[in-house]
C-alpha cells in the first residue's frame, strides 16, 4: 500500500496499550485527578482503545463490570464516578463499554432506556440531565444509547430528528442548539445520529464535505473549526463524519495518517493532541480510532456512527443476540 510506505513514523501501538493500562492504575497523579469526575468516559476511551489494538484481554473485565454498576442510579441513569450525578454523557459511555466486554445483559435494559427516554424534551430535543441543558451531544447520547439497547421505539425518533436538522446551518455543518456556529464535534453528533436512525437524507452532502475537508491544514492534521489549530481528536470528529457522509477521499489521508504518528510519545506511549505536546487517554483513543477508520494496518475497524469496533457493533445491532432477542 502506498499510504503505508510513505508513513515515515509506525504505530507503537505495545506502548500505547501500556499507557492506558498505567493510568488506570495511577490513580492519585494529576491526570486521574482532572479525569475523577469524568472516569467513566475514561473507561470508554481507554477499554476501546485497548480494543482496538486487540488488548482487551489484559483488562479485568469483571472489576470494570462491578465498578460501572456501582455507578448506576436509582434512576437508571449512570454518573462519571461512584457517587456522582447521572448524566447522558456517562451513560453513553457505561453502555458503550457493556456492549464492548459483550456484557448488555447486566443491565436492567428498561430501567436504563426509561431514564434516556425520559430525557426527551417537546421539540425533540435531549436534555444531559435533570438539570435540563439542551445539545445536540445529548441528542446523540440518547440516540446511540437506545440504539444499542434496541429501545429507539421508547423516543418519539421523528421529532428527535427534525431537531437534529433544526440546528443544521447555511454552511452545511451543523451546531449545539439552532443558530449555533458549525462545530466538527457537534457534526459528529447530528450525522451519527442521523446515521443511526436511517435520516442522512436530510444532509447536504455536498457542501457538509467540502466544509468538513477545508478543515485539513497543512501539517495534514484537521481544525475543528475555520482558523483553528489542527488536533487529533478532530481526526475522529471530521473523518468519522466525512464517512458517513461518504465523502472521506476528499481529504489526504496519509497526511493525516502522519500527523496523528507524529503525535505519539515512542517512549512512553500515547498521543497527544498536537505534536510534542503532554499525551492524554482522550487523544490517544481519537488517535487510534482516527488511525482504524484510515484503516492502519493492525489496529481493528471502528464503526463511524457508534463510535465502537465494527464486530461489536455488527453483533449487537446486526447479529442475533441483542438485550432485545435475549428477553
Ligand atoms: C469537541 O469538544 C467535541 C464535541 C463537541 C463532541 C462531543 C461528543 C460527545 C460527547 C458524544 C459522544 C462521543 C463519542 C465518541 C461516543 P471540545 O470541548 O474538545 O471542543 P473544542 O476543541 O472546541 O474545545
Ligand atoms: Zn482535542
Amino acid at each position: 500500500m502506498a499510504a503505508r510506505e510513505s508513513m515515515e513514523e509506525a504505530l507503537v501501538a505495545e506502548k500505547h496499550a501500556q499507557y492506558v493500562l498505567s493510568v488506570e492504575k495511577k490513580k492519585d497523579d494529576l491526570e486521574s485527578m482532572v479525569m475523577e469526575h469524568l472516569r467513566m468516559n475514561g473507561a470508554y476511551w481507554g477499554l476501546t482503545t485497548l480494543d482496538l489494538l486487540h488488548r482487551i484481554d489484559a483488562v479485568d473485565r469483571d472489576q470494570v463490570i462491578s465498578w460501572i454498576l456501582a455507578c448506576q442510579h436509582e434512576s437508571g441513569g449512570f454518573g462519571g464516578n461512584i457517587d456522582h450525578d447521572a448524566h447522558l454523557l456517562y451513560t453513553l459511555s457505561a453502555v458503550q463499554v457493556l456492549a464492548l466486554l459483550d456484557k448488555l445483559d447486566v443491565l436492567d435494559v428498561e430501567k436504563v432506556s426509561n431514564y434516556v427516554a425520559g430525557l426527551q424534551n417537546d421539540d425533540g430535543s435531549f436534555s444531559g440531565d435533570e438539570w435540563g441543558e439542551i445539545d445536540t451531544r445529548f441528542s446523540y447520547c440518547a440516540i446511540c444509547c437506545l440504539a444499542l439497547l434496541h429501545r429507539l421505539n421508547k423516543i418519539d425518533v421523528r421529532k428527535a430528528v427534525s431537531y437534529v436538522v433544526s440546528c443544521k446551518n447555511l454552511d452545511g455543518g451543523f451546531g449545539c442548539v439552532p443558530g449555533a456556529e458549525s462545530h466538527a464535534g457537534q457534526i459528529f453528533c447530528c450525522v451519527g445520529a442521523l446515521a443511526i436512525t436511517g435520516s442522512l437524507h436530510h444532509v447536504d452532502k455536498d457542501l457538509l464535505g467540502w466544509w468538513l475537508c477545508e478543515r485539513q491544514v497543512k501539517s495534514g492534521g484537521l481544525n475543528g473549526r475555520p482558523e483553528k489549530l489542527p488536533d487529533v481528536c478532530y481526526s475522529w470528529w471530521v473523518l468519522s463524519s466525512l464517512i458517513m457522509i461518504d465523502r472521506v477521499h476528499w481529504i489526504d489521508k496519509n497526511k493525516l495518517a502522519n500527523f496523528i504518528l507524529d503525535c505519539q510519545d515512542k517512549d512512553n506511549g500515547g498521543i497527544s493532541d498536537r505534536p510534542d505536546d503532554a499525551v492524554d487517554v482522550f487523544h490517544t483513543y481519537f488517535g487510534i480510532a482516527g488511525l482504524s477508520l484510515l484503516e492502519y494496518p493492525g489496529v481493528k475497524p471502528i464503526d463511524p456512527a457508534y463510535a465502537l469496533p465494527v464486530e461489536t457493533v455488527n453483533r449487537i445491532i446486526l447479529g442475533s443476540r441483542g438485550p432485545s432477542s435475549s428477553n
